[in-house]
């Protein structure tokens, strides 16, 4: 048995690590296409997220993680319901939400440094006061060394941890990730879960993680949030009980194995999109 049969979803939609971050209380959303017809993305949505905690969300593409991640980060309007950081009402960007993207979105003609600082020119913080923080930053993620390099002459993994110290150089709470290793060769991807799981717990940031991994999701979280077909609702919030830190061997685990079916088998009832 792979989760307590005494919690309720309404138990397992809150933080199992850290006070309360973020909270979504009802969320919905609803998309007017060009055509003039309403998507359902999201409905009904309640999820707290406590500070310092990893909660990934899977579900079957098409769902609305891409629009709940965007609505998170102030983005994207939500249609009704509400979305809290800090108590605060979210409804436009703000520098303690920090966000990264299926693809490293590096811009090529500048060095590995500089796209890391991109931040500080845009948002005004000085671009000499964050370079230290920069350069720790490029340490952390093992970039030492390329600082002076160009997008194109580094891997796709090391192009995502760039992407990964451009979005924690303003030191956000909460880090927002949405497919972040999606493509990337599974080698390199358990390499970046390992890597990931090292800088989530040396910065003891906020995580919410989007993966189309059962596993990585398994491996990387204090909980996984399920989410049904569109409109996607949640469907079961799994806690993963799994000791820390965790290694690739854990793949052997009957435990870890045990939610890796749960999970595959809750999703195999939802329909893909496309
Ligand atoms: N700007 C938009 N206008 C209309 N429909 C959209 C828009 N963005 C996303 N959608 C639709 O909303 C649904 C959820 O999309 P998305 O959040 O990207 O899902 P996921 O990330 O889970 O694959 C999909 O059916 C998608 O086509
Ligand atoms: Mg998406």
């Amino acid at each position: 048995m792979v989760r307590s049969t005494t919690a309720t979803l309404g138990e397992a939609r809150q933080p199992v690590r850290g006070e309360v971050l973020l909270r979504t209380e009802r969320l919905s959303k609803t998309y007017a296409t060009r055509a003039g017809e309403a998507v359902h993305a999201l409905q009904d949505v309640s999820l707290a997220v406590g500070d310092g905690e990893f909660v990934s969300l899977v579900g079957p593409s098409g769902c609305g993680k891409t629009t709940l991640l965007m609505i998170l980060a102030g983005l994207v309007p939500r249609s009704s319901g509400e979305v809290r950081f800090k108590d605060a009402d979210v409804h436009e960007p703000c520098t303690e939400i920090g966000l990264v993207f299926q693809r490293p979105v590096l811009l090529p003609w500048r060095t590995v440094l500089d796209n890391t600082l991109l931040p500080a020119e845009v948002l005004g913080l000085g671009r000499e006061r964050l370079r230290p923080r920069a350069l720790d930053l490029l340490k952390m993620v093992g970039l030492s060394g390329f600082e002076g390099k160009y997008p194109s002459e580094l891997s796709g993994g090391m192009q995502q941890r760039n992407a990964i110290t451009r979005a924690l150089l303003q030191d956000p709470a909460v880090l927002l990730m949405d497919e972040p290793f999606g493509a990337l060769d599974a080698m390199t991807r358990d390499r970046m879960s390992l890597e990931l799981q090292r800088i989530w717990e040396m910065s003891r940031k906020t995580v919410v993680f989007v993966t189309h991994s059962i596993q990585e999701a398994v491996f990387l979280s204090d909980r996984v949030v399920v989410m049904t077909a569109r409109p996607g609702q949640i469907a079961e919030v799994l806690r993963v009980e799994l000791p820390r830190p965790r290694t690739l061997e854990i793949a052997a685990s009957p435990k870890y194995n045990s939610y890796v079916l749960h999970i595959r088998k809750l999703l195999e009832g939802e329909v893909h999109e496309g």
